[in-house]
């Protein structure tokens, strides 16, 4: 049987900074076989990797993403970093793929907020992945359906696949009828329905989100899916060896 694969969620994220170089360093450090990260764009359209449409919950800044250059983003550090993360900034799109080229870990991209709050962000974000010579190596995902079939218009080629919390009716339909591999669904939804008995037959790339308790990770990883995606890494590498 395949592997499941471990994706460090915003990098190896429970023990360092998320979403920055030294995050997604460990994550490779402990054998992930991927990272997920989440992008925003600045005001002057560039591609940084971040979750929150605002600065204050991780750095030391206030206010929106967009109303920030790069250059004025760079300035700000992170919250509550150890000794050991000190210089972490906001990473570029472009910064981290480059970091993680020469390894094999596979990126998956959320693309937030697309379309409405970030008109552009899709086509900016694949011209990184393509001049960065990453195409091969990553999975677009997002909440925003529209953002995603974006993609798919901008390069028909290119892994997507849906994020979703709540239960979608008929989901395996839904997604191959729109295109798309795989499907990202919160960890509750696959307790609280029955997807979990039929999504082998849909041949849809099943990645979980957030798997962090070990018990979780065991019923994951036994079911068979495409991947896990954790803030714990090594802790999901390990069970996975036992399973
Ligand atoms: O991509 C999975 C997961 O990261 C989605 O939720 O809020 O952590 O970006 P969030
Ligand atoms: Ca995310």
């Amino acid at each position: 049987m395949k592997e499941v694969k471990i994706f460090a969620h915003r990098g190896a994220s429970g023990y360092a900074p998320e979403n920055t170089l030294a995050a997604f360093r460990l994550a490779e450090e402990q054998g992930s076989d991927g990272v997920e990260l989440d992008v925003q764009l600045t005001k002057d359209g560039e591609v940084v990797v971040i979750h929150d449409e605002k600065i204050d919950r991780t750095s030391t800044g206030t206010g929106f993403v967009r109303d920030y250059t790069l250059e004025e983003l760079k300035k700000f550090s992170f919250h509550n970093h150890m000794e050991a993360y000190e210089g972490e900034t906001i990473p570029t799109l472009e910064e981290v793929l480059n970091l993680l080229k020469p390894g094999k870990m596979e990126v998956n991209i959320e693309l937030k907020t697309g379309i409405f709050w970030y008109p552009e962000i899709e086509e900016k974000t694949m011209e990184i992945v393509k001049k960065t010579g990453m195409e091969d190596r990553v999975i677009y995902s997002s909440f925003n359906h529209y953002s995603i079939q974006e993609v798919r218009r901008l390069n028909p080629e290119a892994e997507t696949a849906y994020l979703y919390g709540d239960v979608i009716l008929d989901v395996e339909k839904y997604a191959a009828g729109t295109g798309v591999q795989g499907l990202h669904p919160a960890l509750y939804h696959l307790y609280m329905s029955d997807f979990l008995k039929r999504w082998k037959e849909s041949g849809l790339k099943v990645r979980v989100w957030t798997v962090n308790r070990e018990e979780d990770m065991k019923h994951f990883i036994e079911a068979g899916l495409e991947a896990v995606i954790t803030n714990y890494p090594d802790t999901a590498i390990a069970v996975r060896r036992q399973v």
